[in-house]
């Protein structure tokens, strides 16, 4: 019997991604974990600073863990605001994880990985699995380097560490924060709210993004395919749809045509200009059948249909 602890249960993917893991393997056999204050009153939720290695290791333990979904980190935008926090923990606090597994503790791992690895050196369009890597964020540096050390976890000590660098996911269930995709988010809240969106990236910054129905799926499909087929043990490349604010407008305004959209471009114009514009997930369609389902009309009609309601 499997028994998981996620971490950073409480943001935009732990939320979802807690509930298609107890659809899985049963309520009391998913244990969230976060820093945060658990707001759903969830009987299996403990509060948890990843920074705290004791209280890892004594959940670990008390609650017989076999896999963790290591979420809990500092994203893009944040990331800048306090450069040493987030390499804490996005990196030092991956490895305390890692060395739970190397110590026999627990079983499989599951490491979080983006397309903010990349760098204004990489190619932008169609980015290869294996490409230049030189980030300008702390959040990709820590990412990058983490991918790392899940690969030499894996060779070294027989680590089964798994990864996926998420595109900007999509999704109507929790607003996003700290990120540079989460406009592809707050345009839909803002359209349904105020009929107008402000976006904090130029009109033609395009940037891969991601069903978050796509997103979990895929995650669940790694962590079960056979060891022998996940070949990769950085991280890979996963891809869905690819699109500019000015594109996605368009297609909103099919459906809301008093639509307003407004630029005002800031900080995160110049993290989004270092990433690719569209990724080349083949590895992934090989190695694990990777194949996503979601279009981008089908996300504009799926956000605008539930968040109306
Ligand atoms: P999020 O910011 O919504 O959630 C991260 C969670 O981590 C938050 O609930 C936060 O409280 C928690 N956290 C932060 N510091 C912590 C600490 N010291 N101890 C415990 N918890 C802590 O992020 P998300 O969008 O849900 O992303 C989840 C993972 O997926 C992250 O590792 C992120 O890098 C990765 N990812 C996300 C996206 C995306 O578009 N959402 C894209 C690529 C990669
Ligand atoms: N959505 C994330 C961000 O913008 C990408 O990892 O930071």
């Amino acid at each position: 019997m499997e028994k998981i602890l996620v971490t950073g249960s409480s943001g935009q993917i732990g939320l979802e991604l807690v509930d298609a893991l107890r659809d899985k393997y049963g309520e009391d056999n998913v244990l969230a974990s976060d820093i945060k204050e658990n707001t759903n009153d969830d009987p299996y939720f403990v509060m948890l600073d990843i920074l705290n290695k004791q209280r890892l290791i004594e959940i670990v333990t008390d609650h017989k863990i076999t896999q963790i979904y290591h979420l809990a980190a500092i994203l893009s935008a944040h990331g800048e605001w306090n450069p040493k926090k987030t390499w804490n923990v996005n990196l030092n606090a991956t490895l305390h994880v890692l060395n739970l597994a190397k110590e026999g503790l627990i079983k499989k791992i599951f490491f979080p990985s983006t397309i903010a690895v990349h760098g204004p050196n990489t190619p932008k369009k169609q980015t290869n699995q294996f490409t230049d890597f030189s980030p300008e964020t702390v959040y990709g540096m820590s990412k990058i380097t983490g991918e790392l050390w899940c690969n030499y976890y894996h060779k070294n000590y027989g680590v089964d560490v798994r990864s996926i660098r998420y595109p900007g996911i999509i999704g109507w269930k929790n607003k996003p924060q700290g990120g540079t995709t989460d406009y592809a988010v707050e345009i839909f809240y803002d359209a349904v709210e105020k009929g107008a969106y402000e976006c904090f990236l130029g009109k033609d910054t395009r940037l891969p993004m991601m069903y978050i129905d796509d997103a979990i799926r895929g995650t669940l499909e790694l962590m079960e395919a056979p060891a022998e087929n996940v070949k990769i043990r950085t991280s890979y490349n996963l891809a869905a749809v690819s699109f500019t604010p000015d594109e996605l407008t368009a297609l909103i305004k099919e459906r809301m045509p008093s639509f307003v959209m407004s630029y005002k471009p800031d900080q995160r114009q110049q993290i989004a200009d270092g990433w690719s514009q569209s990724i080349d997930d083949s590895e992934a369609r090989k190695d694990w059948n990777w194949n996503h389902k979601y279009g981008v009309k089908d996300i504009v009609n799926v956000m605008l249909d539930n968040l109306s309601k």
